[in-house]
């Protein structure tokens, strides 16, 4: 059917046609939203879920709900592992919600506080910044003392306060949480325990990999109690019927009950997969309804695509011992595995191959929500793995070869 009117297109942070399934969490979101700007306390979130699943659009739905409430907001996505972002994201966000709130303001202590502790908290992190001055400048140095703990508190704190004094609260929302730094996430983790107990209207709204959760834990016990964990999974059965259904209907395409079936059952409900496999079987079909023969002559295309675009560009950031492992792990199917069941069907012992897990855990290849237990951070990974490598080998270098 005519590509220029094919609503589906997969791709990361891409508004889908239709945004299906998530009423409950944006419902608790607006809840927590409400509490806040009226000055009381709720506890921040984190979105935890695998690649494809929807964070981002979650995220970005969210970061619309706190903008239409009495919210000045900034969000930015953490960029690689490399740590160390944390603190200029910052600046250039914040810099802009005091920026906003000094509109039609001419002089306001507090907001002239909040302005020179964001200049000192830059100069403390040798972030470039330029700034902007507000008032005369106050003589005391907050937020400079070059610990990010402290010094991301007292920021927050200042900014918060001169939010208020206009009647809005502030709200951070960031993706990608996985790739902060310990020390990130504990001076974050400190921050809102700092911003509960001044009683400041402030919440974090985080997204990123299952792996947070653990460690998060590790960063701080306490940031457990300000936090609540959303696991964002697949869509149910009817949200992922409509997620298909409805962006068809309104070009006047329907899907056939068996064509419905099998994509829900080939995709497990994963938002990613419901986008490409209604890209595919709408390019595929000639005409109305789609059929499960569509789906059927789609799927070498379907495949092809998920190869190039979803799957390999992770495979290949993998060293090759790296992406052997990962081929043993898919051996066991889906998972998640228990880690030493792995280590034995590549042939080795679970200490042997320590650092090679870690790393592909840092790298948000694999995960462990669970002691013991690894699981791949992308659905349906196991079988491009064997399609990759379509023979296991296991590894023992001082293997014979059998003649
Ligand atoms: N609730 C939803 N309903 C329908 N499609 C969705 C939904 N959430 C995400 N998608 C689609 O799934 C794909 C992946 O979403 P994205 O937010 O980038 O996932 P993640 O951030 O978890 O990797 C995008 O193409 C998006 O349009
Ligand atoms: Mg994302």
């Amino acid at each position: 059917m005519d590509p220029r009117k094919n609503p589906f297109a997969p791709g990361a942070g891409v508004k889908p046609p239709e945004f299906v399934g998530r009423e409950a969490l944006m419902e608790a979101a607006d809840i927590a939203f409400d509490r806040i700007a009226n000055g009381m306390h709720d506890n921040s979130m984190m979105l935890l879920g695998l690649r494809g699943v929807g964070k981002t659009v979650l995220l970005n739905a969210l970061h619309e709900q706190a903008k239409s409430k009495r919210f000045e907001t900034v969000k930015f996505e953490v960029p690689d592992k490399s740590g160390g972002h944390l603190a200029r994201l910052l600046v250039t966000t914040l810099s802009a919600v005091l920026r906003k709130l000094s509109i039609h303001a001419t002089s306001d202590h507090v907001l002239a506080v909040a302005v020179s502790a964001l200049r000192n908290f830059a100069s403390a992190f040798r972030i470039e910044y330029e700034g902007f001055s507000f008032g005369a400048t106050p003589t005391s140095a907050d937020a400079a003392s070059g610990d990010l703990e402290a010094d991301l508190s007292d920021l927050l704190a200042t900014v918060c306060m001169a939010a208020k004094a206009r009647q809005r609260a502030i709200a951070i929302f960031i993706d990608e949480v996985q790739y902060l730094s310990k020390s990130e996430l504990s001076a974050l983790a400190r921050a809102l325990q700092n911003a509960a107990q001044q009683g400041h209207p402030l919440i974090v709204v985080g997204a990123g990999l299952p792996q947070i959760a653990a460690l998060v834990g590790d960063a701080k016990s306490y940031a457990e109690r300000l936090l609540v964990f959303h696991e964002v999974g697949p869509l149910s059965e009817e949200a992922a019927r409509r997620a298909l259904e409805e962006p068809a209907a309104r070009q006047g395409v329907a899907f056939s009950t068996g064509a419905l079936d099998q994509i829900t059952e080939h995709t497990s409900r994963y938002p990613y997969f419901l986008q490409t496999w209604g890209k595919f079987s709408w390019e595929q079909a000639s005409g109305t309804p789609i059929t499960t023969d569509d789906i059927h002559h789609a799927l070498p295309s379907i495949t092809a695509f998920l190869d190039t675009s979803f799957f390999r560009v992770r495979y290949d950031r993998c060293t090759q011992f790296e992406q052997r492992y990962l081929r043993a792990m898919s051996e066991l199917g889906p998972g998640p595995h228990r880690t030493g069941d792995i280590a034995q069907t590549f042939g080795v012992t679970s200490n042997q191959v320590a650092p090679v897990r870690r790393n592909l855990i840092e790298s948000g290849m694999i995960y462990s929500q669970r002691h013991g237990e690894t699981a791949f951070t992308v659905p349906l990974f196991d079988e491009f793995m064997k399609r990759a490598i379509p023979r296991l080998e296991s590894h023992s270098p001082n293997r014979r070869r059998r003649t």
